[in-house]
C-alpha cells in the first residue's frame, strides 16, 4: 500500500511533465527546433490559397531569368479568418510563398504556361511578437522538408517589405481576396497609400 502510494507520487509528476512537454503542435503555427530554426510547414498545401505570381521581379536592372517560375502563396485558415475580420494578421501567422517551375510544353497544351512538379524553394514570412524584432521574420526553405534559419534583419527582404507592402509588411496588394478587406477596414499602410495615390484616380 505504502509502496503504491509512493510509486503514485513518483509517477504523477513524471506523467504531468510528459503531458506538459508534448502539447499537440498546431500545424498552422510556426514550430522551431532546438537551434531556433523554423520547421518546414509540411501541410501548407492544405492552407488557404492567396494567389499566384508568374515571373514576378522587383529589380529593373536584372535580366529576365531563362526559366519560368510561379510563386504560390498560402496562409493557414485560422489566420486568414482573422484577417478577413480585422484587416490585420494575428500573432503566429505563417505566410508561405512556394516557388514552382512553369512550362508551356506538355500534354495537350498549345498556349500559355502551367505549373510543373519542380519545387524551386519556398519562403516563409512569420509573425511571432515575442520572438522577432519588429514582430516579423523571414525564412528560406531551399529543400522542402528541411528546417530553415531566420534571415538576418539587415537583409533586403525586410526593407522592401517594410517600405512597399500594403498591410503589416505583407504584400496584400497582390492578394485579391485580401485587398478589398484591408481597403474597407482601412488597414492599408501609409507608405502603400502614398505610393499608390497617383493611379487611384480611375
Ligand atoms: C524589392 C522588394 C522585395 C524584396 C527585396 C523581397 N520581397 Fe518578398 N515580396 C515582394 C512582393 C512584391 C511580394 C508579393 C508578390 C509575390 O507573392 O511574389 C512578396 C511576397 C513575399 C512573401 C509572401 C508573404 C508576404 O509577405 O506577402 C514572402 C514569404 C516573401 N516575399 C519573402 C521574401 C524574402 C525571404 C526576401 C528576402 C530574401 C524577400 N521576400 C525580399 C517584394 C520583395
Amino acid at each position: 500500500m505504502l509502496s503504491l502510494i509512493r510509486r503514485g507520487l513518483l509517477l504523477a509528476p513524471l506523467f504531468l511533465a510528459c503531458v506538459a512537454a508534448a502539447p499537440a503542435p498546431d500545424p498552422g503555427q510556426p514550430q522551431y527546433d532546438a537551434e531556433g530554426r523554423m520547421q518546414f510547414p509540411a501541410d501548407y498545401r492544405t492552407w488557404v490559397f492567396l494567389s499566384s505570381g508568374l515571373n514576378m521581379s522587383y529589380s529593373p536592372d536584372k535580366a529576365m531569368a531563362d526559366h519560368d517560375m510561379f510563386g504560390n502563396t498560402f496562409v493557414p485558415a485560422a489566420a486568414y479568418a482573422v484577417f478577413q475580420k480585422t484587416g490585420h494578421w494575428p500573432d503566429k501567422t505563417v505566410i508561405l510563398l512556394e516557388n514552382r517551375g512553369g512550362t508551356g510544353q506538355g500534354s495537350i497544351n498549345r498556349r500559355g504556361l502551367f505549373q510543373t512538379t519542380q519545387y524551386m524553394g519556398a519562403e516563409a514570412h512569420v509573425k511571432d511578437d515575442a520572438r522577432f524584432r519588429g514582430g516579423w521574420a523571414f525564412f528560406a526553405f531551399d529543400a522542402a522538408g528541411a528546417p530553415a534559419r531566420e534571415i538576418p534583419h539587415a537583409a533586403s527582404c525586410y526593407a522592401c517589405h517594410q517600405q512597399h507592402a500594403a498591410v503589416d509588411t505583407t504584400f496584400v496588394q497582390f492578394y485579391p481576396t485580401l485587398l478589398p478587406t484591408a481597403t474597407r477596414l482601412k488597414t492599408l499602410s501609409p507608405s502603400y497609400l502614398a505610393e499608390s495615390a497617383p493611379s487611384s484616380g480611375h
